[in-house]
């Protein structure tokens, strides 16, 4: 069997990364695995969220992927909050990991910064949450960006101590899958630092919701350099910006870095930026339209997620059953998910 779990956080602004390293992924993976596409407002709260603003936020996501093409009918899309096997689990995972591989998580260095103590304990026990969603349905592939590797790995590290303390063949060792051209797309002012959905600068970022004419300011604005378009992809080395902006470009047309720079070579940036914002508003504008017309009607949209909810319990019930029952816990085959 072939599972699939991934899951984007309803934080800040949904943007052209979580698109080209996420969920254009999920949609193109739908045919060849059973999938579940999660909300994780768990995973949200590790920082400080506004409730109405994440309200907001969790359908918009929700919006985001069906609009993207993922499919609720034939796979699971739904809110973590929902289900209680993530937090439960969660539980009994903290107790597996151990604070020696949680100190080297680096997310969680950059995100807590210089005022540690003051970090919430969920945002550090944050990783055994995730390991969590991923370990209650047995999940055997997650697609995420580059910046999730490290979490993946401490999954396969809890699952593997928690098989070996218990002496069972309980969990398999998911595997990450990072793939398409655009696995880390960098924000738009500066070529070495990652897009994001909490930088202060929303000209670092094309949102999702961004109309045309946002989208062209921001890559008219968009940092480059004065060099002239290479011929080849060795050409960009020491070119962040340039690097970026062509793999974007790659990204959206569905085409190799080599075929992006051999179509521009030797151009200028202005000409490029032109076409790259006519491609953007081309592949983009549908989606947010459609985002649109789905958050316009959030009873609608409570409705996909519940009944999402609802299925994502009957694969979660049984594998925490098992887990009860190893742990020695007395209501084992009772539990409920
Ligand atoms: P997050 O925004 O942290 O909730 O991430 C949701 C998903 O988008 C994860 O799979 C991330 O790896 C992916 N992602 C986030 N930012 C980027 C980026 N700049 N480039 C590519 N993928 C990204
Ligand atoms: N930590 C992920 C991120 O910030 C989101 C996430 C939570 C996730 N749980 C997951 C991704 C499980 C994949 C699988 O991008």
């Amino acid at each position: 069997m072939r599972r699939i779990f991934s899951g984007i956080q309803p934080t800040g602004h949904l943007h052209l990364g979580n698109y080209l390293g996420a969920i254009r992924n999920w949609v193109r993976l739908q045919d060849d695995f059973e999938c579940l596409f999660c909300v994780v407002d768990l995973h949200a709260i590790t920082v400080w969220q506004d409730p109405a603003e994440l309200r907001a936020n969790t359908r918009r996501i929700a919006a985001a992927m069906l609009a993207a093409g993922v499919d609720a009918g034939k796979h699971i899309v739904f809110v973590q909050s929902q289900v209680a096997a993530h937090a439960q689990l969660a539980w009994i995972l903290n107790c597996v990991a151990r604070l020696g591989w949680l100190n080297r998580m680096t997310q969680f260095k950059e995100k807590a910064g210089k005022h540690r103590e003051n970090a919430s304990v969920g945002l550090y026990a944050y990783p055994n949450l995730m390991a969590a969603d991923i370990l209650a349905y047995k999940a055997t592939h997650v697609p995420v960006g580059e910046d999730q590797k490290q979490h993946l790995e401490l999954t396969r590290d809890i699952a593997q101590k928690f098989n070996a303390d218990y002496g069972v063949a309980l969990f398999p060792l998911p595997e990450p899958l990072i793939f398409g051209p655009a696995t880390r797309v960098m924000s738009l002012r500066d070529g070495k630092a990652k897009m994001s959905k909490s930088d202060a600068s929303d000209y670092s970022r094309i949102n999702m919701t961004d109309d045309a004419d946002a989208i062209r300011r921001k890559i008219q604005k968009a940092t480059s350099d004065p060099g002239m378009l290479p011929e080849t992809p060795s050409g960009l080395e020491e070119r962040p910006e340039a690097a970026n902006l062509l793999g974007i470009y790659a990204a959206l047309a569905d085409e190799t870095l080599e075929q992006t720079c051999g179509r521009f070579a030797g151009g200028m940036f202005s000409s490029f930026k032109r076409e790259l914002a006519d491609l953007a508003v081309a592949r983009l504008g549908p989606i947010t339209s459609e985002m649109r017309r789905l958050e316009a009607d959030p009873a609608h949209l409570d409705a996909v997620l519940a009944d999402g909810a609802g299925r994502a319990r009957t694969v979660a019930e049984p594998v925490l059953r098992e887990v009860f029952e190893v742990v020695g816990f007395l209501s084992a085959g009772h539990y409920r998910a």
